[in-house]
């Protein structure tokens, strides 16, 4: 092969690499409570797909810890009072688009709906920045000290 044959292999296979890397590689999530834009987006998101489950106030369904006849979890509360304020960024992002299946034991029943599909990416970003924007400073300090953002 000429010289330039093999510079254009070389060119094709970092490019191959490159585009592997990007899709297989878990992508940074950051969610940034203080992005006013997204936060102005995510609050009628949040009233139009989590309010119905999570209350309209972050609130959670009643008896929240207890679970249902059916052996299943309601929805927690988004608040300070839950426990999503203990999940860094990608874990909440995972949850809300794939469900809870990436993060509970196999089999694992749970009434979360997974939002591939229905929202995109960038919606679930703007979401969660909507519910990282209610909670109080003290929850923010904490998860600070913890390492998470
Ligand atoms: C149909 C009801 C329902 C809707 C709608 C719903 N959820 Fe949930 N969600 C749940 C339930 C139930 C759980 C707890 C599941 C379990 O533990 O088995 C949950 C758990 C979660 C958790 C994990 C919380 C924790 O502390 O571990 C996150 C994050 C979450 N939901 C985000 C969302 C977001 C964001 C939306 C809207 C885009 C949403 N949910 C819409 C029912 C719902």
């Amino acid at each position: 092969m000429k010289r330039t044959a093999w510079i254009a292999l070389g060119l094709i296979v970092l490019a191959a690499g490159a585009i592997a890397v990007r899709h297989f590689m878990p992508r940074e999530v950051r969610i940034d409570a203080s992005d006013t834009r997204a936060v102005a987006r995510g609050g009628p998101l949040y009233a139009a797909h989590c309010a119905s489950c999570h209350g309209r106030n972050l609130e959670g369904q009643p008896d929240w810890q207890s679970r249902n006849a059916q052996g299943r979890l309601p929805a927690p509360p988004h608040d300070e009072h839950g426990h999503t304020w203990h999940h860094d960024d990608l874990v909440l992002f995972e949850v809300t688009k794939y469900g809870l299946t990436k993060h509970a034991p196999a089999g694992y029943q749970s009434d979360m709906p997974a939002f591939e599909g229905v929202l995109s990416d960038e919606d679930i970003v703007a979401v969660l920045a909507f519910i990282k924007s209610r909670w109080p400073a003290l929850i923010h300090d904490k998860r600070r000290e913890a390492g998470m953002n």
